[in-house]
């Protein structure tokens, strides 16, 4: 990970900070494997993976490419958002992101992540666009209300148990990004 890719974001609930190999613990591990967590998700069905396989994971990480902790006041680390590596030629990058924590679900930590993580990717690395795929609902709907775009949909992509499913492409561009007051940290008196 360089040092342009360690960043620590502060936003109105939220502190995003990389989630470094000694940070791994076993709710973590316990999330990566959760069928409910993941029931959107590639990893969906994947084995638990050891600490030692997720440490190794985190210190292979490649230049540009930084995976940052999602720490909530009350329920401390409950999630993780990835982006990179930056594509820098084209001034992007993708981003994903994992709340395993599911007392904090539907309460907007998701979309206070992505906010956060969306102006530093424009704002301090200076990308042009921030790209994201998923099939799942609570995601499209979380990066719409930041006003991302969904420029395609794959039809069918996705072989699950339950049949195939669609896989939705979405993007923000720099000129897009609007600050979110309800988001940024609130001011100190
Ligand atoms: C997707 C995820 C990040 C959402 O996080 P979250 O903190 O629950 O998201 P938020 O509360 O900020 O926003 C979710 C929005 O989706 C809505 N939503 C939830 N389930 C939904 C569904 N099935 N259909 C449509 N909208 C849904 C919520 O009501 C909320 O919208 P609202 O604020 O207008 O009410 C989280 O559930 C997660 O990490 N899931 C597992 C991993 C994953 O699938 N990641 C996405 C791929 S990159």
């Amino acid at each position: 990970m360089s040092e342009t890719a360690s960043p620590v974001l502060k936003g109105r609930r939220l502190t995003l900070r990389p989630f470094l190999p000694g940070d791994v613990h076993d709710r973590y591990l316990d999330w990566l494997a959760d069928p409910v967590v993941n029931e959107y998700s590639q990893r969906r069905g994947a084995p638990r993976p050891t600490a030692r396989e997720a440490q190794a994971y985190l210190s292979g990480l490649a230049e540009g490419e930084a995976v940052l902790g999602i720490h909530h006041p009350e329920h401390g680390h409950v999630g993780n958002v990835k982006f990179g590596p930056v594509d820098r030629p084209n001034g992007r990058a993708d981003i994903s992101i994992l709340i395993g924590e599911p007392a904090v679900w539907g309460k907007g930590v998701g979309t206070e992540a992505i906010y956060l993580v969306s102006k530093y990717l424009f704002r301090t690395e200076a990308l042009n666009r921030v790209d994201a795929g998923s099939r799942n609902p609570a995601f499209i709907r979380a990066v719409t209300k930041l006003g991302w775009k969904t420029e395609g949909v794959l039809r069918q992509r996705i072989g699950t148990p339950e049949g195939y499913k669609d896989y939705t492409l979405l993007a923000q561009l720099a000129e897009e990004f609007t600050e979110r007051p309800e988001f940024e940290q609130a001011i100190q008196d």
